[in-house]
Protein backbone atom coordinates (compact mmCIF):
# COMPACT_ATOMS: atom_id res chain seq x y z
CA UNK A 1 0.00 0.00 0.00
CA UNK A 2 1.47 3.64 -1.16
CA UNK A 3 1.30 6.93 1.08
CA UNK A 4 -1.90 7.62 -0.41
CA UNK A 5 -3.88 4.69 -0.29
CA UNK A 6 -2.64 4.87 3.47
CA UNK A 7 -4.12 8.12 3.92
CA UNK A 8 -7.44 7.36 1.82
CA UNK A 9 -8.43 4.24 3.81
CA UNK A 10 -7.41 5.20 7.46
CA UNK A 11 -10.38 4.61 9.31
CA UNK A 12 -10.32 5.07 13.22
CA UNK A 13 -10.79 2.02 14.65
CA UNK A 14 -13.59 1.77 17.06
CA UNK A 15 -14.19 -2.15 17.72
CA UNK A 16 -10.50 -4.83 17.66
CA UNK A 17 -10.34 -8.02 17.26
CA UNK A 18 -8.34 -9.61 20.02
CA UNK A 19 -5.70 -11.47 17.80
CA UNK A 20 -2.09 -11.01 18.93
CA UNK A 21 0.18 -8.55 16.72
CA UNK A 22 3.70 -10.24 15.73
CA UNK A 23 6.67 -8.19 17.16
CA UNK A 24 7.81 -7.95 13.57
CA UNK A 25 4.61 -5.85 12.96
CA UNK A 26 4.90 -3.81 15.72
CA UNK A 27 8.72 -3.47 15.23
CA UNK A 28 7.93 -1.97 11.30
CA UNK A 29 5.07 0.38 12.84
CA UNK A 30 7.32 1.67 15.52
CA UNK A 31 10.06 2.25 13.16
CA UNK A 32 7.62 4.57 11.22
CA UNK A 33 7.17 7.06 14.16
CA UNK A 34 10.87 6.90 15.08
CA UNK A 35 11.50 7.86 11.40
CA UNK A 36 9.87 11.16 11.41
CA UNK A 37 11.00 14.36 10.92
CA UNK A 38 11.33 16.79 14.48
CA UNK A 39 12.45 20.52 14.83
CA UNK A 40 16.11 20.58 15.19
CA UNK A 41 16.21 16.80 14.78
CA UNK A 42 15.32 16.64 18.72
CA UNK A 43 13.06 13.97 18.00
CA UNK A 44 11.53 14.26 21.73
CA UNK A 45 9.71 11.65 21.29
CA UNK A 46 9.56 7.96 23.37
CA UNK A 47 6.72 5.34 22.93
CA UNK A 48 6.22 2.34 25.83
CA UNK A 49 4.12 -0.27 24.17
CA UNK A 50 1.46 -1.83 27.07
CA UNK A 51 0.84 -5.46 26.08
CA UNK A 52 0.32 -6.75 29.86
CA UNK A 53 -3.19 -7.19 30.61
CA UNK A 54 -3.12 -5.66 34.02
CA UNK A 55 -1.44 -2.55 33.09
CA UNK A 56 -3.66 -2.37 29.92
CA UNK A 57 -6.82 -2.53 32.89
CA UNK A 58 -5.12 0.03 34.82
CA UNK A 59 -4.29 2.03 31.38
CA UNK A 60 -8.34 1.60 30.39
CA UNK A 61 -9.10 3.02 33.73
CA UNK A 62 -7.51 6.24 32.91
CA UNK A 63 -9.79 7.31 30.35
CA UNK A 64 -13.53 7.83 28.95
CA UNK A 65 -12.43 5.71 25.60
CA UNK A 66 -11.48 3.03 28.04
CA UNK A 67 -13.12 -0.01 26.35
CA UNK A 68 -11.00 1.28 23.62
CA UNK A 69 -7.99 0.58 25.35
CA UNK A 70 -8.91 -2.74 27.17
CA UNK A 71 -9.94 -4.84 24.60
CA UNK A 72 -7.21 -3.81 21.89
CA UNK A 73 -4.16 -6.54 22.06
CA UNK A 74 -1.74 -3.20 22.27
CA UNK A 75 -1.54 0.11 23.38
CA UNK A 76 1.20 2.32 22.35
CA UNK A 77 1.25 5.39 24.72
CA UNK A 78 3.20 8.02 23.02
CA UNK A 79 5.17 10.52 25.40
CA UNK A 80 7.06 14.29 24.85
CA UNK A 81 10.03 14.60 27.00
CA UNK A 82 10.32 18.23 27.67
CA UNK A 83 13.68 19.26 27.76
CA UNK A 84 13.77 18.70 24.03
CA UNK A 85 11.01 21.17 22.79
CA UNK A 86 12.41 24.44 24.06
CA UNK A 87 10.82 26.32 20.89
CA UNK A 88 7.61 28.21 19.83
CA UNK A 89 5.75 27.96 16.49
CA UNK A 90 6.56 31.66 15.20
CA UNK A 91 7.49 33.15 18.23
CA UNK A 92 4.18 32.83 19.87
CA UNK A 93 2.53 28.87 20.83
CA UNK A 94 4.39 26.51 22.23
CA UNK A 95 5.52 23.91 20.03
CA UNK A 96 5.91 21.38 22.94
CA UNK A 97 3.18 18.11 21.38
CA UNK A 98 3.96 19.18 17.77
CA UNK A 99 7.31 16.48 16.79
CA UNK A 100 4.92 13.90 18.53
CA UNK A 101 1.79 14.05 16.26
CA UNK A 102 3.96 14.41 13.22
CA UNK A 103 5.36 10.68 14.81
CA UNK A 104 2.09 9.17 15.38
CA UNK A 105 0.75 10.71 12.52
CA UNK A 106 3.61 8.37 11.10
CA UNK A 107 2.75 5.42 13.58
CA UNK A 108 -1.02 5.58 12.20
CA UNK A 109 -0.57 5.22 8.45
CA UNK A 110 2.26 2.87 9.27
CA UNK A 111 -0.18 0.23 10.70
CA UNK A 112 -3.00 0.86 8.57
CA UNK A 113 -0.16 -0.10 5.02
CA UNK A 114 0.41 -3.31 7.85
CA UNK A 115 -3.52 -4.07 7.58
CA UNK A 116 -4.33 -3.09 11.24
CA UNK A 117 -6.26 -0.21 13.02
CA UNK A 118 -5.47 2.65 15.16
CA UNK A 119 -7.34 5.39 17.19
CA UNK A 120 -5.88 8.31 19.00
CA UNK A 121 -6.74 9.06 22.53
CA UNK A 122 -6.10 12.75 24.13
CA UNK A 123 -8.98 12.16 26.18
CA UNK A 124 -6.98 10.64 29.26
CA UNK A 125 -6.00 11.37 32.97
CA UNK A 126 -2.31 12.49 32.86
CA UNK A 127 -1.35 11.73 36.13
CA UNK A 128 -3.36 8.00 36.12
CA UNK A 129 -0.98 7.49 32.97
CA UNK A 130 2.22 8.35 34.10
CA UNK A 131 1.54 6.83 37.35
CA UNK A 132 0.28 3.37 35.76
CA UNK A 133 3.68 3.42 33.78
CA UNK A 134 5.97 4.94 35.78
CA UNK A 135 6.66 7.75 34.09
CA UNK A 136 9.18 10.34 34.96
CA UNK A 137 8.87 14.00 35.62
CA UNK A 138 9.02 16.37 32.41
CA UNK A 139 7.77 13.38 30.48
CA UNK A 140 4.11 13.79 29.09
CA UNK A 141 2.08 11.69 27.68
CA UNK A 142 0.66 13.21 24.30
CA UNK A 143 -1.02 10.09 22.68
CA UNK A 144 -2.32 6.81 24.27
CA UNK A 145 -3.09 4.82 20.46
CA UNK A 146 -4.89 1.50 20.91
CA UNK A 147 -3.61 -1.04 18.27
CA UNK A 148 -4.81 -4.46 16.59
CA UNK A 149 -6.57 -5.45 13.94
CA UNK A 150 -10.23 -3.98 13.37
CA UNK A 151 -13.17 -6.32 14.30
CA UNK A 152 -15.19 -6.88 11.06
CA UNK A 153 -17.62 -3.93 11.54
CA UNK A 154 -15.28 -1.49 12.92
CA UNK A 155 -18.12 -0.52 15.17
CA UNK A 156 -19.81 0.88 12.72
CA UNK A 157 -17.56 3.41 11.52
CA UNK A 158 -17.85 5.91 9.36
CA UNK A 159 -16.45 5.42 5.33
CA UNK A 160 -13.22 6.99 5.54
CA UNK A 161 -12.82 10.99 5.25
CA UNK A 162 -16.45 11.00 5.16
CA UNK A 163 -17.83 14.78 6.50
CA UNK A 164 -14.25 16.26 5.77
CA UNK A 165 -14.10 19.91 4.06
CA UNK A 166 -14.18 20.56 0.71
CA UNK A 167 -11.16 21.59 -0.72
CA UNK A 168 -12.71 25.34 -1.76
CA UNK A 169 -13.35 25.60 2.30
CA UNK A 170 -9.46 24.96 3.05
CA UNK A 171 -6.99 25.65 0.40
CA UNK A 172 -6.34 28.79 -1.37
CA UNK A 173 -3.64 30.28 -3.55
CA UNK A 174 -1.47 33.46 -2.88
CA UNK A 175 -3.47 34.77 0.24
CA UNK A 176 -6.14 34.39 2.85
CA UNK A 177 -9.42 34.82 1.27
CA UNK A 178 -12.15 33.84 4.24
C1 LIG B 1 -5.26 14.63 17.70
C2 LIG B 1 -6.42 13.69 17.78
C3 LIG B 1 -6.97 13.42 19.01
C4 LIG B 1 -8.05 12.53 19.12
N1 LIG B 1 -8.55 12.24 20.36
C5 LIG B 1 -9.58 11.37 20.46
C6 LIG B 1 -10.10 11.04 21.73
O1 LIG B 1 -9.64 11.50 22.77
N2 LIG B 1 -11.14 10.17 21.79
C7 LIG B 1 -11.67 9.63 20.67
O2 LIG B 1 -12.62 8.86 20.75
N3 LIG B 1 -11.18 9.89 19.43
C8 LIG B 1 -10.15 10.76 19.31
N4 LIG B 1 -9.63 11.02 18.09
C9 LIG B 1 -10.21 10.41 16.90
C10 LIG B 1 -11.09 11.42 16.18
O3 LIG B 1 -12.24 11.68 16.93
C11 LIG B 1 -11.43 10.90 14.81
O4 LIG B 1 -10.25 10.73 14.09
C12 LIG B 1 -12.31 11.94 14.12
O5 LIG B 1 -13.58 11.90 14.69
C13 LIG B 1 -12.41 11.67 12.67
O6 LIG B 1 -13.11 10.51 12.48
P1 LIG B 1 -13.77 10.22 11.09
O7 LIG B 1 -12.63 9.97 10.15
O8 LIG B 1 -14.62 9.02 11.33
O9 LIG B 1 -14.53 11.44 10.73
C14 LIG B 1 -8.57 11.91 17.95
C15 LIG B 1 -7.99 12.19 16.71
C16 LIG B 1 -6.93 13.06 16.62
C17 LIG B 1 -6.29 13.33 15.27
Amino acid sequence: MDVLDAIRSFRPCLQYNPRPISPEKLKTILSAARLAPSQRNLQPWRFVVVQDDERKRLLAQASNRGKLIAEAPAVIVAFAVEEDIPVTIGGYISAYPLDVAVAVDHLQLAATAEGLGTNWIIEFHEDKVRSVLNVPEGVHPIAVIPIGYPAETNGGAKPANEGRKSPDEVIAYDAYPW
